[in-house]
This record gives C-alpha cells, sequence and structure tokens, in this order.
C-alpha cells in the first residue's frame, strides 16, 4: 500500500542516501527467486537458493498519477552481491512509451547503468555518488552494483512511459556485467550469439 499524496499540490519528501527510504512508503521487492532465469550461471542460482532467497534489488514508488504531464520518481536500492561472476542487478526495463527518456541520479554506493536500445546499440555509464545519468529514449536500462555497498539511485520519468519487462526476459540485455580478477567487464551475452 502506497502512502496518498496530492500530486495536484507540491510536496516535498526526503529520501535516505543510505537506504533510499522515504518516510512510510512501502518497497516493491525482488528476490533471486524471482529472477533466476535472469543470470547466466543456473548452478550458482540453485546453490544460493538452497542457502535462502536473498534480496536482489527494492525500489520505492510513490504512486504518481500515469498521465503524460505527470512525472513518477522514487529510489532504487541494488545490494551487493554476486551470482557465480555476474554483479547483483535490476531486472531492467524498456518503457511501454518506448520514446520515453528517464534520468537516473546516483546518491550513494558503485555501479553501472547498463543500455541498448532495440536496435542493438549498448552503451553504459558508471554510477557514482552525484552523477546523473541520462537514459536517452528508446534505452532500456538496467542498473548493476559493482560495489560492496547498497547502490542508491534517484530515479524520475514521465509518469505514463510504463514497464516493458517482457521484452528482456527472454534472452536478457546483450552485455553481461562480470567480475574478472576484482574488475568489472562487460561480456558478451552468448543468448545473443
Ligand atoms: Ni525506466
Amino acid at each position: 500500500m502506497q502512502a496518498q499524496r496530492d500530486w495536484e499540490h507540491g510536496f516535498s519528501l526526503v529520501f535516505s542516501q543510505l537506504s533510499g527510504l522515504t518516510g512510510g512508503a512501502e518497497s516493491t521487492k525482488r528476490t533471486l527467486s524471482q529472477m533466476r532465469g535472469m543470470f547466466r550461471d543456473a548452478e550458482a542460482v540453485s546453490a544460493i537458493l538452497r542457502g535462502g532467497d536473498p534480496l536482489i534489488y527494492e525500489f520505492y514508488e510513490l504512486g504518481a498519477p500515469e498521465t503524460p504531464g505527470d512525472l513518477a520518481f522514487g529510489t532504487s536500492i541494488c545490494y551487493p552481491g554476486k551470482v557465480g561472476d555476474e554483479y547483483f542487478m535490476t531486472k531492467g526495463h524498456f518503457h511501454t512509451l518506448l520514446d520515453c527518456a528517464e534520468v537516473y541520479h546516483t546518491l550513494s554506493g558503485q555501479g553501472l547503468l547498463l543500455m541498448e536500445n532495440p536496435e542493438g546499440d549498448v552503451q553504459s555509464q558508471v554510477l557514482r555518488p552525484g552523477a546523473a545519468v541520462y537514459v536517452p529514449p528508446r534505452y532500456a536500462h538496467r542498473s548493476v552494483n559493482t560495489g560492496t555497498t547498497p547502490l542508491v539511485t534517484f530515479f524520475v520519468f514521465r509518469a505514463d512511459a510504463g514497464h516493458d519487462y517482457a521484452t528482456i526476459e527472454p534472452k536478457g540485455f546483450r552485455k553481461l556485467a562480470l567480475e574478472r580478477d576484482g574488475q568489472l567487464v562487460l561480456r558478451d551475452n552468448p543468448l545473443w550469439a
């Protein structure tokens, strides 16, 4: 249940830089079992799930009215960790209205924003505290936590843009964010070969 807000009047909210929390809001949570097919190492997924079902990420939405003139905003928190050698990440999505852009401003943590368009152009931008990343229209986007603390980002986009997760789900993004000798590397996703 989201806290009710009056979107016809101005309001002010304080987001926690470290946790993304806003007073009274409930987050939407994504655990590993809800993302089974999204990490490439199925054995590593199963091994982790035998010991529990870790929270991979969560996000706070504020229930903005889905009208063209409104802006939806909130925070996303991707936790540190890996599945095999693949960093914890969000599911990622296109906007249902493909032409709608988005901004991600990092409040804390370290990571990467992976982006790709339907034609296969791939881009990435580093997420670091203070940096605002512009996701252009038509680009799917996914946050990857490459650090050791929660990656907390503030996002804002056109409120009626919608989320299309289904296009990403069968094959994932074209690039995988992996750790090699303690460093982030991007590798081609074999499902796109
Ligand atoms: Ni988005």
